[in-house]
């Protein structure tokens, strides 16, 4: 599963950008803009220490509820985002995906995740996952409708296969910054046996140094997937 000691799929919970903006006595959009310029950071150092996949999560299918401004501002920088990558990734190995419920997001928006996913759907060197209105409880529902739609039991190798990050696999490792012990419905099935490293760091915060640190306690990690060793 993973290459070496490297995972080969890290998921990472963005959380924090808020806290950050609040400790700085300015608005919580002022973290999601600070947040937003931290993902190519962490993407470029994930990608260049050896892992594979990442899946971000970037907007979950709760997080509606939030103020209307503050939805507003995160998805305008969602989309300032999607389009930078999809310049940033046109001429490289990684196949930029959107994992979650595409539906619920503006026609323009669609647009935007369409055009980069299919620019970059031939690319193999990486695959990076932008959880956007994203649920994992959702997500198995979707994967489930799918099977029966097809006609087919519902297995779990199934499911796996019908979920979002199928173009990657399960994840070896989850990253939750922000110092919340939760998991806040993030890849619930895929999850079942990924090792969960959690810090206080906050997202905008969260540099290369520290991604290390969750590599190297990675490292030391025993995983049995239930059998004796
Ligand atoms: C994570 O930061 C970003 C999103 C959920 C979109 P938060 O906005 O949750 O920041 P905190 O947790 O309130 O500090
Ligand atoms: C999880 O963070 C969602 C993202 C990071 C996108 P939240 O801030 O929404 O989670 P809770 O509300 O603390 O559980
Ligand atoms: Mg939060």
């Amino acid at each position: 599963m993973e290459n070496g000691r490297i995972p080969r799929h890290v998921g990472i919970i963005m959380d924090g950008n808020g806290r950050w903006a609040t400790a700085r006595g300015k608005e919580r959009s002022y973290g999601h803009r600070f947040g937003s310029e931290n993902v190519s950071r962490i993407v470029e150092h994930a990608f260049n220490s050896g892992v594979y996949a990442l899946t971000l999560y970037a907007f979950s299918s709760e997080n509606w509820a939030r103020p209307q401004k503050e939805v507003d501002e995160l998805m305008k920088l969602l989309k300032t985002y999607i389009r930078k990558f999809a310049k940033k990734f046109q001429k490289s190995g990684v196949r930029l995906c959107v994992a979650g419920d595409k539906q619920g997001l503006s026609d323009e928006l669609i647009q935007e995740i369409n055009k980069v996913e299919e620019q970059t759907s031939s690319h193999g060197e990486h695959v990076l996952n932008i959880a956007l209105n994203y649920g994992g409880r959702q997500e198995i529902v979707y994967a489930v409708n799918k099977l029966l739609e097809q006609g087919k039991n519902v297995t779990v190798d199934g499911i796996l296969s019908n979920l979002y990050t199928a173009n990657c696999g399960e994840p070896d490792l989850i990253v939750r910054t922000g110092g919340e012990l939760r998991l806040s419905n993030f890849l619930l099935y895929q999850g079942a046996y990924s090792e969960l490293y959690f810090t206080d760091v906050l997202w905008p915060d969260f540099d290369e140094n520290e991604f290390d640190k969750a590599l190297e306690e990675f490292g030391k990690r025993k995983r049995r997937f239930g059998k004796v060793q």
